[in-house]
């Protein structure tokens, strides 16, 4: 069986994790796998999400991969049914798709600030409201969104990237005061650096403005996020031992914006 079972209680519910070809998301697939959650894994990388299912199911683990693009609603939501049809009602929701760019603000042009809102925010807002329905009916759901920490300290040459994912927060409080009273917590993690493909291409590309190992001295616990740091405090939030934590905005960030 995979990795990371800990002190997280096991259950059996149907888990969709967007993004879970890569990173935080297949960090995240991994460990509700762990925990016995049959796990539906999307990606606009069909590959990606069908190795990372492979892996799942070789180590007992009930995995599923569906090629989406999560700005594609159609897709999202023809994807979700056919989990309902081979797993079940969905009953977590973890937003991980997401994309970034660099640029300064005065070269931001529209088409990107375009692409990366519809990817970051109403791709999150796709998934969740393609969800949600089976939760309502359920009485009980997870909604956890991956936002970022450059959203809560802002950041520089990357407007659109950062308001994305201060949408993506907004967007997180404003379904737990409308879903919890439906037995639904909705949280967001905002993690800061984690070392996935994502941060160490923007660290090669010069994107970053520096590199990981200045980032770990700087950072209160001395290293810089791991996926499974995300991944631990997602399964945490999608537990019943959680059923009291909604609307927070839950740092993964080693002290770094405290
Ligand atoms: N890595 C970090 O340092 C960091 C920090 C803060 C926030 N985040 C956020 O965490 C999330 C995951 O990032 P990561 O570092 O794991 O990146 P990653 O690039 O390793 O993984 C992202 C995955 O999302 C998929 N994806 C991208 N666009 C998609 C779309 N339109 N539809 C479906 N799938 C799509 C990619 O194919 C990839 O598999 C992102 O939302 C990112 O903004 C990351």
């Amino acid at each position: 069986m995979v990795d990371n079972t800990n002190s997280v209680e096991a259950t059996n519910r149907v888990a969709v994790v967007t993004g879970a070809g890569s990173g935080i998301g297949l960090s995240v697939a991994r460990q509700l796998a762990a925990l016995h959650h049959p796990v539906a894994l999307l990606d606009r990388s069909g590959a990606a999400a069908q190795k990372a299912a492979e892996e799942l199911n070789e180590q007992g683990a009930t995995a599923r991969a569906f090629e989406v693009d999560v700005v594609d609603r159609p897709g999202v939501d023809a994807a979700l049914e056919k989990v309902r049809a081979e797993l079940g009602a969905v009953k977590i929701m973890v937003t991980s798709a997401g994309i970034e760019a660099t640029a300064s603000f005065t070269d931001i042009d529209l088409a990107d600030w375009k692409r990366i809102i519809d990817v970051n925010l109403t791709g999150t807002f796709n998934s969740v409201q393609s969800a949600v329905p089976d939760m309502i009916e359920a009485g009980w759901g997870r909604i956890i969104t991956i936002s970022s920490s450059s959203a809560q300290s802002g950041a520089p040459d990357r407007a659109h990237y950062v308001a994305s994912k201060g949408g993506v927060i907004a967007l997180t409080k404003a379904l737990a005061y409308e879903l919890s009273p439906k037995g639904i917590t909705a949280n967001t993690i905002p993690p800061s650096i984690i070392d996935t493909p994502m941060a160490r291409a923007a660290e090669e590309s010069g994107e970053m403005l520096i590199n990981f190992e200045a980032l770990a001295s700087m950072t209160p616990v001395r290293r810089t996020g791991t996926p499974h740091d995300v991944a631990a405090a997602t399964a945490f939030l999608c537990s019943d031992d959680a059923g009291f934590i909604t609307g927070q905005i839950i740092g993964v960030n080693g002290g770094w914006y405290l």
